[in-house]
């Protein structure tokens, strides 16, 4: 192998990162989970290694390799998502791009739910997950810089400036994932980076080129917050 003489702008700093979607237990053979390929975050944990940076990466339930370079931890639930990641702070900066499942059930069975004779069927009782994201936004231990994602099928600008605030995020990599867009699962992404000061609109491009040039921008804005 070549020898590999790339700038390493982020050498020393140390990211924690969630991606894919979460299981969230049913009952033990059946769960709730989302469209989520873990495409986008395991593409971007892998452009912060190639950066220099010790990443780690929480990932739930993907059928996608483990980025190279990266240290990934897997997990199903979104409450085993967010002890993993309460693990890795104190952290120069966190990139929260996991689809969390937003509830789970309130009553998970011990034992298979069995059909039950005549029309009786079983009724999901549902409480909401802990937000990830805020968490570490909020926390004692917050990183320097705290980026989250939001996938919007409406309104995309309006609802991204509201998790800025509410989750205690820097910035937040909106999505448009309506219908047409194909972004779940697919190959592609067309992102708005929010931020306070405003909003940069990126072209559609490859996952790959939305990783490379959110990790550049990470390595940037690392540099520049530094006392
Ligand atoms: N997130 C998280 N924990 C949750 C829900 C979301 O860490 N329980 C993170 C996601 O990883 C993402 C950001 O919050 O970085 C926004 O996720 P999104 O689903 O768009 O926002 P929600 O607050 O769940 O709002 P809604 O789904 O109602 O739009
Ligand atoms: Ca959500």
């Amino acid at each position: 192998k070549l020898l590999d003489t790339k700038p390493k702008p982020l050498f020393g700093k140390t990211i924690v990162m969630t991606s894919g979607p979460t299981h969230e237990p049913i009952d033990p053979v059946r769960y709730i989970a989302n469209r989520s390929s873990g495409k986008q975050g395991h593409a971007i944990a892998a452009a912060l290694a190639r950066l220099g940076a010790t990443v780690h990466l929480v990932s739930g339930p993907v059928t996608i390799a483990d980025p190279e370079g990266v240290s990934v931890v897997h997990v199903e639930s979104a409450r085993e998502m967010r002890d993993a990641v309460e693990q890795f702070l104190p952290a120069d900066a966190a990139v929260m791009v996991a689809a969390v499942a937003d509830w789970r059930t309130a009553n998970e069975a011990g034992e298979k739910i069995k059909k039950q004779p005549g029309e009786v069927v079983p009724v999901l009782q549902m409480i909401e997950n802990p937000d990830i994201l805020a968490g570490v936004g909020h926390n004692k231990k917050r990183p320097r810089l705290v980026v989250g994602f939001a996938a919007e099928t409406q309104d995309l600008l309006a609802n991204a400036r509201k998790k800025l605030d509410r989750k205690g995020a820097d910035w937040i990599v909106a999505n448009d994932v309506s219908h047409s867009s194909g972004v779940m699962g697919g190959d592609r992404n067309a992102v708005r980076i929010v931020t306070r000061s405003g909003v940069e609109e990126w072209p559609d491009m490859s996952k790959e080129d939305v990783a490379e040039r959110l990790a550049a921008k990470i390595a940037a804005a690392l540099q520049t917050i530094e006392v």
